[in-house]
């Protein structure tokens, strides 16, 4: 639905100016937010760029989770310094979707009316350390995978968000996988507790890049415009094939029996995740869906009085400059 609406919102448009906007995706110039654009380029692009900083806030939630239970004083200042680093990607993200003519606010009020998603994988609980571990392995693994090409997206402060956030997210994956391997050559309790995320967390980890290529809505257009470089299942089969070998290097086991390298392919060949789950998690039926955003909106709504108070001194500064000229 959302497709038609894109592309007849486009039928819409000025053909000439229509075409010249194309010339300028398909030379691979950056599209900066004076430029003229096509309506359903921008409502994309805020529809894109809004939900990726909404994961980036939310995604701070099952992390946070463990800051005061990490097993020792240097992981606890490595998982802060990373949930840290997650809320300036929220920062940057909402900053380059306010180019676009939405705030913040308004962002926030439509993700808090179920009007905007954030990514499916912070519906799953972390319900160990281990579980940290595999999170800053596979989840920011994915990230990462699904972010790298996003630099070169044809929406100018997006692109340059992007290439700031892609440098953090190494160190995040890093950390993960640091944690995974500490547990893996750690006793045999330790190294079922890695199994065991690793078990728990490969599926969503698939989810994170979309629906199969044949029910993606939105891909088509995305990469028409740029703001897609690759399709969902290219990501996705780049981000097993990495992670496979390093799964064997921690001696751990990928959940999935028909996990087999096919040699024409030059790739492996895998399970699908079960996407009626995936789904019902977006449509707001996953283990912490409800959980997540009891917490945005209570925050929200315990930071009113300091937005209030903020926009009350940044309306006196102004009028005082007013009555200064
Ligand atoms: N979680 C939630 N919703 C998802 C989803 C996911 N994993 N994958 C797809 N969807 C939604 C889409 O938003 C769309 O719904 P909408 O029309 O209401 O927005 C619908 O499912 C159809 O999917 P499409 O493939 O047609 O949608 P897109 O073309 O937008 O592709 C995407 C989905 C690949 C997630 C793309 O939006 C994208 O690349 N976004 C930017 C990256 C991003 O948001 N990553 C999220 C993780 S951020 C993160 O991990 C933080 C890190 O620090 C840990």
């Amino acid at each position: 639905m959302y497709a038609q609406m894109v592309t007849s919102e486009a039928s819409n448009e000025d053909p000439e100016k229509l075409a010249a906007f194309q010339a300028r995706i398909d030379a691979g110039e950056k599209i900066e937010p004076k430029d003229w654009m096509p309506e359903g380029y921008r409502k994309t692009l805020i529809r894109q760029i809004g939900q990726h900083a909404h994961s980036e806030i939310v995604g701070q939630l099952p992390e946070g989770n463990w800051i005061t239970r990490a097993p020792t004083l240097e992981r606890k200042a490595i998982l802060l310094a990373k949930v840290q680093d997650e809320a300036g990607h929220g920062l940057y993200l909402y900053c380059a979707a306010e180019t676009l003519g939405v705030s913040r606010d308004e962002l926030t009020e439509a993700l808090l009316a179920g009007k905007m998603k954030y990514s499916s994988i912070f519906n799953y609980p972390t319900l160990n350390w281990a579980d940290i571990g595999a999170v800053g392995w596979l989840v920011d693994g994915a990230a990462i995978m699904n972010q790298v090409p996003l630099q070169r997206t044809s929406f100018g402060p997006y692109s340059r968000a992007m290439i700031r956030i892609c440098k953090e997210e190494s160190f995040h994956q890093r950390q993960g996988y640091d944690i995974m391997m500490k547990m893996a050559q750690g006793t045999p309790e330790q190294k079922a507790m890695a199994q065991d995320a690793l078990n728990r967390f490969w599926y969503p980890s698939l989810m994170m890049f979309g629906p199969s290529d044949r029910d993606s809505v939105h891909s088509a257009q995305s990469m028409a415009w740029k703001i897609k470089i690759n399709t969902n299942d290219e990501l996705r089969q780049k981000f097993v094939d990495q992670t496979v070998p390093q799964a064997e290097y921690l001696g751990l086991t990928i959940p999935d029996p028909d996990l087999k390298w096919n040699e024409e392919k030059g790739g492996y060949d895998f399970s699908e995740p079960d996407w009626s789950e995936f789904f019902e998690v977006i449509k707001g039926n996953g283990p912490c869906n409800a959980e997540r955003m009891e917490a945005r909106q209570k925050a929200w709504d315990d930071g009113a009085w300091f937005r209030d108070g903020l926009m009350a001194h940044a309306k006196k500064r102004a009028a005082a400059r007013v009555a200064a000229e």
